[in-house]
């Protein structure tokens, strides 16, 4: 019957397109979102209206705030790494865009919602478990999962077929497989597939080499309020705004380029090449305001459940009563993270150099190595270590026994 498309106007989900209406007898409603990938998005109304969807089938939607706001920098609060380096840039963006799947497919009276997805990935589960927790009766169609156009050849041929224009550039083989939005660049396969290789420069696409970045350092301010950026050097800035100037900052002086190999959910290894340049910076700063604002005991809880967290975030569990759990415990961790971090960016390095808030817990009359005023007797550590030494005396008796 109706089937809403996750389109970004490319070949291949051109290709979904015309696949659905041919295989399936669909009507096609197109979503195209800007998250930020720095594209523009009326060639994909053009190229959806070329390929025959009605104008009122097509949705076209600027997503970039409420990307950041509400995806990005809760995740952020939590410092979320997925084995220790990932910073999630493509998996948090899936679940918003099943939710507007979900939600368009409502409006338009649409049964299904389909997406350009491999079966060999974590975005279908990602896509699939948002839109099924959303609309538990919902129909997912994954196409990579069914048809038989197994090859660059048959891919290309039911193209021309379907009258489908293919760029030049896009008749060989496409060169890597990219994702990108507000928070960062992935790259994968193709070049990148043996991970013994070093990745050749053309594959970055939006920070310079910390080779060639600027020889002077430049600094940075980031204020915080409740766990959230809300300004840069004074100036108070919406959330996609602020990570907009933060990946301009980041990208000139090379910061947030990762290659790693990561474990899929579906089991595989895969090797992928990451740019994060705000979300680098934003991670080093948020670090830095919560080193003096937040109490240890909190800090250390919070840092023990974020691998948990993260990996909720990768497995595509955003919409999950465990993902909400973690995240209502983290965001009443940031109540008093609030003040400013400063930062030096210099050649892939994004240093705090300095933190201050109006609620720091930092005292310095207390850690002072000169006179304290009595702040701190130092007796007192006589007792506290005694007392924490005696299992560990206990321990070294029976073993000298
Ligand atoms: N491996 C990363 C992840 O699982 C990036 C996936 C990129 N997706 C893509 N369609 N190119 O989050
Ligand atoms: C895909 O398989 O469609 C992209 C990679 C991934 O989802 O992990």
């Amino acid at each position: 019957k109706k089937v809403v498309l996750a389109y970004s106007g490319g070949l291949d989900t051109s290709i979904i397109l015309k696949w659905l209406e041919t295989e399936y007898g669909c009507e096609v409603v197109t979503f195209t979102a800007d998250l930020g990938q720095g594209e523009e998005l009326e060639p994909a109304r053009k190229k959806a209206e070329l390929l025959g969807v009605k104008p009122e089938n097509i949705y076209i939607e600027d997503l970039r705030e409420e990307f950041v706001r509400d995806f990005v920098f809760p995740m952020f609060r939590a410092n979320a790494l997925y084995e220790g380096q990932y910073l999630l840039g493509t998996s948090i963006a899936r679940p918003l865009i099943a939710k507007r799947l979900v939600e368009i497919a409502e409006a338009t009276g649409a049964d299904a919602v389909a997406h350009g997805a491999t079966g060999k990935g974590n975005d279908q589960v990602r896509f699939e478990l948002a839109a099924y927790a959303l609309n538990p009766g919902i129909r997912v169609i994954a196409p990579w999962r069914e048809w038989s156009l197994t090859s660059r050849t048959k891919l290309l041929a039911f193209a021309e077929e379907n009258q489908i224009p293919i760029a030049k550039d896009k008749r060989g083989e496409a060169p890597f497989s990219v994702d990108a939005n507000l928070l960062h660049t992935s790259s994968e396969g193709k070049v990148l597939e043996d991970p013994s290789e070093e990745a050749p420069e053309y594959v970055y696409q939006r920070t310079v080499s910390p080779e060639s970045a600027p020889n002077t350092p430049e600094y940075v301010e980031i204020g915080f309020e409740r766990g959230d950026a809300v300004s840069i050097d004074g100036e108070k800035l919406s959330p996609a705004e602020l990570l907009t100037r933060l990946n301009v900052l980041g990208g000139r002086h090379g910061i947030g380029r990762i290659d790693l190999v990561e474990g899929r959910f579906v089991g595989m290894k895969s090797r992928g090449v990451y740019e994060t340049p705000g979300g680098t910076i934003l991670l080093a700063a948020h670090r830095g305001i919560e080193s003096i604002t937040l109490d240890r005991g909190a800090a250390h809880l919070k840092d023990e459940l974020m691998p948990r967290y993260a990996e909720l975030i990768y497995n595509g569990f955003w919409f999950s009563p465990e993902r909400e759990m973690l995240q209502a415990l983290i965001d009443t961790s940031q109540e008093h993270v609030e003040g400013t971090t400063r930062l030096k960016l210099y050649k892939g390095m994004a240093s705090v150099v300095g933190r201050s808030s109006p609620k720091s817990l930092y005292s310095e009359q207390h850690v002072t190595f000169e006179d304290d005023a009595g702040a701190y007797d130092q007796k007192d550590a006589a007792g506290f270590i005694k007392i924490n030494a005696l299992r560990l005396r206990l321990l070294g008796m029976r073993a000298r026994r």
